[in-house]
């Protein structure tokens, strides 16, 4: 029996005669639900708070892509349950785009399943392939579900320290034998949330060997592969040759195309693997409505108009922002890729403290690093989830609280 005090450390609320689950119960605390509550006492005591502590694109879906999905749910055909793999159009939609975007040939009716965005995704894959006997390599610093999901079907995770001076790319030579040994699934995510940091195609070469070495499959999490800046293109892990046999690639609309109330994305990779995954979304669900996937397959094919002023928006928020921070003794690099700034806390603070600190002293809100695993106690994160005169006023009220970095 849990004890009622572990409960409320995860946050989950005790039912007279109910015990949710050890898997459950033994998940780290959820940082994010410490920052909501901050949040709440924050505003019930009158504050009017810049929030820039998630990472939900503020802007609307592209028009077009709405009218396309308006459009096909008007046809009754699309009421029904949707096909489990994805409809047809929508499918061909991935095929085409992987090739055009990446070079890369993905047999649309075998290599490829429409999710209900990236996250469920990745939850479902580890599903799929993590047990109590697996580990799963997870970089420190991580998008939550990478590092919770394999919690949640009893396996273990082993993280593998992400450091600036590396770029934020894990050394795979640190790794114990024993540990590869028991490794199934390598999690990657570039460009990465919450560091920013992108790989070049170079680092994949590295990881999909290891892969091979020992058996592992890697489920990269490309949710940000269209928001990079500086020239940088994003490259995908199956331009490896081979590289499809140990991996599942995720890919999502909710940030390319504002489109994250749409709960749209798509997995690519070997067949067997999508196969795996495949069996176990049929298992557990019925997948994303017919007409959304009618508005992503229009996004797909219409992905380097419709990014382009995506793109744009966020660089010019990102260098207002470090323009901003620069006048505060901040000299962190901008990111090359997502839609944060990942920053280092001042000396004497941890990340939640200083969390706390930003919301009473300036009515700002950040996310504490160590919402994406130990590695990130020394830093913070800033959505650029405003446009620049509300990053610019964020700012201003750190100046006025008298923040620096130093
Ligand atoms: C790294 C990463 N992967 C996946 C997601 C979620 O993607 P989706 O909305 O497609 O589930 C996010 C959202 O913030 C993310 O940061």
């Amino acid at each position: 029996m849990r004890s009622a005090a572990s409960l409320r450390a995860s946050a989950i609320p005790p039912t007279a005669g109910l015990v949710p689950s050890r898997r459950l119960t033994d998940l780290p605390t959820y940082v994010f639900a410490w920052l909501d509550s901050l949040k709440a006492k924050a505003r019930a005591r009158g504050a009017e708070l810049i929030d820039l502590g998630m990472g939900n694109p503020d802007q609307p879906t592209p028009p077009a892509i709405v009218e396309t999905i308006a459009k096909a749910y008007a046809d009754p055909s699309t009421h029904g349950y949707p096909p489990f793999r994805g409809t047809e159009p929508f499918l061909e939609s991935v095929g085409r785009y992987m090739k055009t975007r990446f070079g890369v040939d993905v047999d649309p009716q075998t290599e490829a399943l429409c999710l209900s965005g990236a996250k469920e995704g990745i939850a479902h894959a580890t599903i799929a392939f993590a047990d109590e006997t697996t580990v799963t390599l997870v970089p420190d610093i991580y998008y939550p579900v990478h590092g919770r999901a394999t919690g949640l079907v009893g396996g273990k995770s082993y993280l593998l320290p992400l450091r600036s001076e590396r770029g934020f790319l894990p050394d795979f030579r640190d790794i114990p034998s024993e540990v590869l040994g028991a490794a199934r699934l390598l999690i990657l995510n570039y460009p990465h949330n919450p560091t920013g940091a992108v790989a070049p195609l170079a680092f994949y070469r590295d990881a999909i060997a290891l892969c091979r070495d020992y058996g592992i499959l890697l489920l990269s999490d490309l949710a940000y592969s269209e928001l990079t800046f500086d020239g940088f293109v994003a490259p995908s892990a199956l331009q490896i040759p081979g590289a499809k046999d140990y991996t599942i690639e995720f890919h999502s609309f909710s940030k390319t195309f504002n489109m994250a109330g749409s709960r749209i994305g798509f997995a690519v990779g070997g067949r067997d693997a999508i196969d795996a995954l495949h069996a176990v979304r049929t298992n557990v669900g019925y997948g994303t409505p017919a007409a959304i996937q009618a508005g992503a397959a229009y996004a797909l094919d219409n992905v380097r108009d419709l990014e382009a002023p995506v793109v744009a928006r966020y660089a010019t928020r990102r260098d207002a922002l470090f323009n901003g921070l620069r006048s505060l003794g901040w000299n962190s690099e901008p990111p090359r890729g997502s839609m944060f700034a990942w920053l280092p806390v001042p000396n004497g603070f941890g990340a939640q403290q200083w969390t706390e600190h930003l919301i009473d002293t300036a009515e700002v809100v950040v996310t504490p690093g160590n919402a994406f695993g130990p590695g990130g106690e020394r830093f913070f994160r800033v959505s650029l989830i405003a446009e620049p005169e509300i990053l610019e006023l964020a700012v201003q009220r750190l100046r006025d609280a008298g923040v620096r970095y130093e």
